[in-house]
């Protein structure tokens, strides 16, 4: 091993410089189209990292050339121990970010303030209380609001996930643009997803084409401004003539992104995975605990990636079925 930065690059040239860390498959909400009612099976505390294990992981991560890594869950903040967790994390030479259902976020301000996390994603899919409630099967809607206007005044970087459900929050497109109008609000309209227990079917989603109309519709072709992408964003992002308002379509479903992905994943459980929809996993944590070379590992692990959504090449009500995946809780977004 040298101390030399290194990349890791998959078999199609992409450098993949993004972790995203899943603290934990729990969660204080039950969001329909992520998790069944009932929750997922509880599991030894023994197959998950411990704090020391995660960092130590990252680290070698970072070795590699990560430069920016987003915790995600479950829900990140129920995690154990997680003020200690992120202020090591802090430590990394990498930009920290957090996406969150923002429920804990009144406890751990400071914790994040002073681990220099500055881009929080908060996951709001509906701005009535009953409606989210209902999606989220708990009732924390009021708690929410007030967390994100935390994060505002506290000058987070803040970024709304709303993912639409057709007939349940697609009548609220605007509604939100203009929640976010004279805020320093992002708005990210996420297509739905196919994972293990959430009932997906291609007529629920809403895509990328029926956003974009509803906007169109309501504030004018003219006035919605292309903004520049980053380049491995997965939004497509936009902006409106005389709102503060910016919003981004995430349309995995419709429209993927994959050719610039520098996305890895890893699970609660230590296990790689690199791609949201790959079917595959490297257990990185058995070989930590039994001492084997995890720098190889990992780069064998992207080099095996699909070129689009882990193989897998449309989404269809037919093709879902035949794919084994985890569920959205477990993987961690
Ligand atoms: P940044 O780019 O770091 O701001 O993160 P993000 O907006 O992608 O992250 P966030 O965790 O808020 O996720 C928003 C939505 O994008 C969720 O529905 C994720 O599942 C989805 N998403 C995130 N990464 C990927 C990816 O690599 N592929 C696909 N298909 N969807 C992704
Ligand atoms: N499809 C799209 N996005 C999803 N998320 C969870 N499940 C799905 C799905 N099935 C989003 C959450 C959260 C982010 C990490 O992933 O809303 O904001
Ligand atoms: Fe990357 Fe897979 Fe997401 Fe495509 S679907 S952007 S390859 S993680």
């Amino acid at each position: 091993m040298t101390n030399q930065e290194q990349n890791i690059t998959d078999g199609f040239g992409r450098v993949h410089d993004y972790l995203r860390i899943s603290l934990t498959e729990r969660c204080n909400l039950r969001c329909t189209y992520c998790m069944p009612e009932e929750g997922i099976p509880l599991r030894d505390k023994a197959e998950f990292m411990s704090s020391e294990e995660l960092l130590t992981i990252a680290k070698v991560f970072v070795k590699l050339g990560v430069k920016k890594i987003r915790l995600t869950g479950g829900e990140p903040l129920v995690k154990k121990g997680f003020e200690n967790l992120i202020l090591k994390l802090g430590e990394l030479p990498v930009e920290l970010a957090l996406t969150t259902n923002a429920i804990l976020i009144d406890k751990y301000l400071g914790v994040l303030k002073e681990a220099h996390v500055k881009k929080i994603n908060v996951s709001l899919d509906s701005l009535k209380a009953d409606v989210f409630n209902a999606i989220s099967r708990r009732k924390y809607f009021n708690k929410i609001v007030e967390n994100i206007d935390l994060l505002l005044v506290n000058e987070f970087h803040v970024k709304i996930n709303v993912v639409l459900i057709k007939g349940t929050n697609d009548s609220e497109i605007i509604d939100f643009l203009e929640w976010a109008n004279n805020k320093n609000i992002h708005v990210q309209f996420i297509e739905f997803m196919p994972f293990d227990g959430n009932n997906w079917n291609l007529e629920q989603n809403v895509s990328f084409k029926e956003i974009m109309e509803a906007v169109a519709a309501y504030y004018g072709i003219e006035n919605i401004v292309k903004l520049e992408d980053a380049k491995n964003d997965t939004a497509r992002n936009y902006k409106i003539i005389n709102s503060t308002a910016t919003f981004g379509i995430i349309s995995s479903v419709t429209n993927p992104f994959c050719s610039t992905c520098n996305r890895i994943r890893l699970t609660a459980d230590g296990k790689i995975k690199n791609c949201l929809f790959s079917q595959t996993e490297t257990d990185l944590l058995t070989s930590l605990r039994n001492g084997e070379d995890l720098e190889k590992l990992i780069l064998n692990a992207i080099q095996a990636k699909h070129k689009e959504r882990g193989g897998l090449e449309e989404f269809s009500n037919d093709s879902v079925k035949k794919i084994k995946n985890r569920s959205m809780t477990v993987i961690g977004g």
